[in-house]
């Protein structure tokens, strides 16, 4: 019998969101709404698929893309004010949290991160064969990064942040990052995952590139799977102090990021028309959902992203439910779901379904 070694056996595998297609196959549910994966719902912008469709018509598919993201770099290089060398682009930014683990962490080491949280960094690290340390959110469902610089120990070689956090929609601001750094050991890599950064409203929000420019030890992630709905895509970015960046490139698969990805995403930063409607869409659908379940009574966390953590009796009961009604949402915890904001008549889809599905919870 063949066998993995025993912290790759650790590992449950990572479950997505249930795809459209498998409701429509399985249940023989017509039209059904995917809230599940916190994807755009305006889909991606004209600009970027536009880029699709020429970078296909180029015929040079048969041409491996280029593996050092020179246009892109250079693009995103000076929207952030910085160089090319301090960015890396990966196959979403799940191929860099991967990355990055890859490069960090060896097995005895450990990585602290919040509970719950975006769960591939668990997985991350105990695939290094490293241990997760796992701090609960505080009581309003946020990081509590005092307590996780408690439990960073001689042994931590990384920490994880998602600022905004998936599953709560979350943030943690700038003088929490101030006292997180002032304490932290300087062989500690703190990785901020923005995935949701376009989304965020708070004036309180934390700017992160700050702490690069100052030189402290982060990696910083960003993608395009979200506000720029190019998710099927796969391409994402970080950012990080080029000698942090130099050692991962050493794990870095050669040509990870596609042609078409690169195109794609290279546009997609020009759409700024794009990015206002999608956040009007998201912001809309954020106040009507806040409205429909406060009158239905159920709390949820309000949100910088474009998620709702909401507190139901039986997550899965629910989502089962829900199933049936076609519309795919996403348990989280033993206590709670995550809903993705859709467009109106899907957030309307979610509420009529709700209504259904409360009375059989
Ligand atoms: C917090 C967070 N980070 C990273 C990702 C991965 O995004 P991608 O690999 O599509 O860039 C997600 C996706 O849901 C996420 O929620």
């Amino acid at each position: 019998m063949i066998k993995a070694p025993e912290h790759v056996l650790k590992v449950k595998a990572y479950v997505p969101g249930k795809p459209i297609e498998e409701l429509e196959r399985e249940l023989g549910i017509k039209d059904p709404v995917k809230l599940a994966s916190n994807e755009n719902p305006l889909g991606p912008s004209p600009l970027a698929m536009e880029a699709v469709l020429a970078e296909a018509k180029k015929c040079v598919l048969n041409r491996y893309p280029d593996g050092s993201g020179f246009y892109l770099k250079k693009k995103l290089a000076n929207i952030l004010g910085t160089t090319p060398e301090s960015l890396i682009l990966g196959n979403g930014s799940n191929e860099l949290i991967d990355m990055a683990a890859r490069t960090f962490l060896t097995p005895g080491d450990e990585a602290v991160m919040a509970e719950p949280s975006f769960v591939v960094y668990s997985m991350a690290a105990t695939l290094q064969g490293a241990a997760a340390v796992q701090v609960p959110l505080d009581e309003s469902f946020r990081h509590d990064l005092p307590a996780m610089a408690c439990a960073v120990t001689p042994k931590t070689r990384m920490l994880f942040i998602a600022n905004p956090n998936n599953p709560t929609g979350t943030i943690n601001y700038a003088r929490e990052y101030d006292r997180l750094f002032s304490v932290l050991p300087e062989d500690v890599l703190v990785v901020i995952d923005e995935a949701y950064v376009e989304y965020v409203t708070s004036s309180e929000y934390p700017d992160s590139m700050k702490y690069l420019f100052e030189g402290k030890n982060v990696l910083l992630l960003r993608t395009f799977s979200k506000m720029y709905g190019l998710a099927g895509l796969r391409i994402g970015y970080g950012i990080s102090r080029p000698e942090i960046l130099a050692q991962m490139e050493r794990v870095r698969a050669p040509f990870n990021a596609n042609s078409i990805a690169q195109a794609a995403a290279l546009h997609a930063l020009d759409d700024k028309d794009h990015v206002r409607r999608s956040r009007e869409v998201n912001g809309q659908g954020k106040e009507f959902l806040y409205k429909e379940l406060s009158s239905l009574g159920y709390k949820y966390t309000p949100t910088e992203a474009n998620f709702i953590y909401m507190h139901v009796k039986d997550p899965l009961c629910l989502f089962d439910a829900m199933l049936r009604e076609g519309v795919i949402i996403r348990p989280a915890g033993r206590d709670a779901i995550r809903v993705t904001i859709g467009l109106p008549e899907e957030n309307k889809r979610f509420v009529a379904a709700l209504k259904n599905c409360g009375r059989k919870e």
